[in-house]
């Protein structure tokens, strides 16, 4: 058997995708559990790019210490000494420097010639390695680059010191015969090639992510770049279950990863917890139908014997075939354990508070189910919030202008006010805009209702944009007028923490 390296860009990659973004508690939180699942070599941030993302690289290299904690640059001198800094603590490093090698990257992007970027790329891994042994070169955009010029690149950074090169098909453009061939073609024409391991990084605009991965790995790529969930810029990157579990399934391949499966479903509720991004239904490994069988046919087949329509056993990836049933006669030891399968850990006081609210819950519905646990455990964050919600009251029906009065605190001071509005929910926030900022246009607003009945709790997703910028907002409450206002709050308080404001 061969290792096959699995390199985590969730931190990194993942986190790049709109309303994704995390704090640095949280990204420590999913650097733990990435550990805990065996994940060779973690991407913990870009530093460069923001003091938010330095700091989630130096705390992840103190809170982390058996995966390779990696930091990306682009190739210049600045990045990478951002970089060694942030990556100060890390017991094993990795610089993940690069440069775009495609005609469109050279022309469009730098307005520079190929002989140029080559000379950048050997500059910047020769740099890197002033400061660390591991350096990863990324040739981005190598999916459309023409194979003889990036095989020169190829040779020339390791050449200058790289130890891994990543061929990243950033647009997810490549089909999968293309894309193995082009790492064949690699193996064939770069010498000192085979004293480097050779890496995948597919995105999944044409949803080819995971067979381009595969496909690669076949060529001889020993290292693949994934994130939990697929979750990345535009349609993603490769989904780390997927091709962990492919490759388990099939021991022909000869390759063998260090994840613990069993941790899978946990790591994935984690992160689209965290991330607030759900994971869609029939989603392979995580999708919450992808160990279901409806059809009378497939049950009766399963009962019978499960290898019939299972070719993976829910139990290998964690997943608790045995749910329990949560209600208001439920106590704190099933809360704890169900939130534990959902992949979080509460203390006892947070616990205590979390059943407290979790009764509440309970009393308005006939079960409680995972949707509506997460919703509390993120309900709990309003609570840190310096501008919160103290009440609200509205009147809305058939012939009546809607009209709300709300009152808030900022802080120790409490302020109220009150505004009519086109609706419900557009009182609410117009009452709200009479204390706070005035300038945040509403990009995006999304209302999920999370399971079937009426006494549901409701999900509110909202994008603002304040000067510019673009902050993402979170409510849920079972009353949906509430739940948007509590968004809409939400992204003034990330606002206000990103911009360290206290006023508004
Ligand atoms: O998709 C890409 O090319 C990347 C590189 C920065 C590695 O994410
Ligand atoms: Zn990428």
């Amino acid at each position: 058997m061969e290792r096959l390296y699995i390199f985590d860009t969730t931190l990194r990659d993942g986190e790049q995708a709109p309303g994704c973004q995390l704090n640095t508690v949280e990204k420590i939180q999913v650097a733990q559990a990435l550990e805990s699942l065996g994940v060779d070599v973690i991407e913990a941030g870009f530093p460069i790019s923001s003091p938010g993302d330095f700091n989630s690289v130096v705390e992840i290299s103190k809170a982390v210490s058996e995966p390779v904690i990696c930091a990306l640059t682009r190739g210049i001198e600045a990045d990478i000494d951002c970089a060694a800094e942030a990556l100060r603590y890390a017991r094993r490093k990795r610089i993940h420097t690069g440069i775009g090698t495609s005609d469109y990257h050279i022309r469009y992007k730098f307005n520079s010639t190929r002989e140029a970027i080559l000379e950048r790329a050997v500059a910047a891994t020769a740099y890197a390695k002033k400061f660390v042994e591991d350096v990863e070169f990324y040739c981005e955009d190598a999916g459309r680059t023409d194979n003889e010029y990036l095989a020169r690149v190829v040779e020339a950074v390791i050449r200058a010191g790289a130890t891994v090169i990543n061929i990243p098909d950033t647009t997810g453009y490549c089909l999968p015969n293309e894309f193995a061939d082009k790492i064949r073609y690699l193996f064939e024409h770069v010498d000192g090639i085979g004293k480097v391991c050779v890496s995948t990084h597919c995105h999944n605009d044409l949803g080819l992510a995971t067979a381009n991965t595969l496909a690669g790995v076949m060529a001889g790529a020993r290292q693949v770049e994934v994130a939990v969930n697929g979750v990345g810029e535009r349609a993603g990157n490769t989904a780390l279950e997927e091709v962990v579990m492919a490759v388990k399934c099939h021991p022909e391949t000869q390759l063998l990863t260090g994840i613990q499966p069993e941790h899978i479903t946990r790591v994935s509720r984690m992160v689209s917890g965290l991330m607030d991004m759900p994971v869609q239904p029939n989603k392979a490994i995580v999708g919450r139908n992808a160990f279901a069988h409806s059809s009378g046919i497939h049950q009766d087949g399963v009962i019978k014997n499960s290898s019939t329509y299972e070719i993976i056993d829910p139990q290998t990836v964690g997943l608790d075939t045995n749910a329990m049933v949560l209600t208001a006669r439920s106590g704190r030891a099933a809360l704890k354990q169900r939130l534990r399968l959902l992949g979080y850990e509460v203390e006892k006081d947070r616990l205590d508070e979390l059943y407290r609210q979790f009764l509440l819950v309970a009393d308005k519905k006939k079960e409680v189910r995972d949707e509506d646990l997460r919703m509390l455990v993120g309900l709990d964050l309003s609570d840190n919030h310096w501008v919160q919600l103290q009440s609200l009251k509205v009147t809305s029906g058939k012939g009546l202008t809607p009209h709300a009065v709300l009152s808030l605190s900022i802080g120790q001071q409490s302020y109220q006010a009150e505004a009519d509005g086109n609706g419900p929910v557009d009182a609410g926030i117009n009452a709200l805009k009479k204390i706070v900022l005035n300038r945040m246009i509403i990009q995006e607003f999304t209302i999920q209702s999370i399971t079937r009945g009426s006494n549901d709790l409701g999900k509110v997703h909202m994008q603002v944009e304040i000067d510019g910028k673009a902050y993402y907002g979170y409510g849920a409450n079972t009353d949906i007028v509430v739940a948007s206002v509590e968004a809409y709050l939400d992204a003034i308080n990330r606002f206000m923490v990103k911009n360290e404001v206290k006023t508004i």
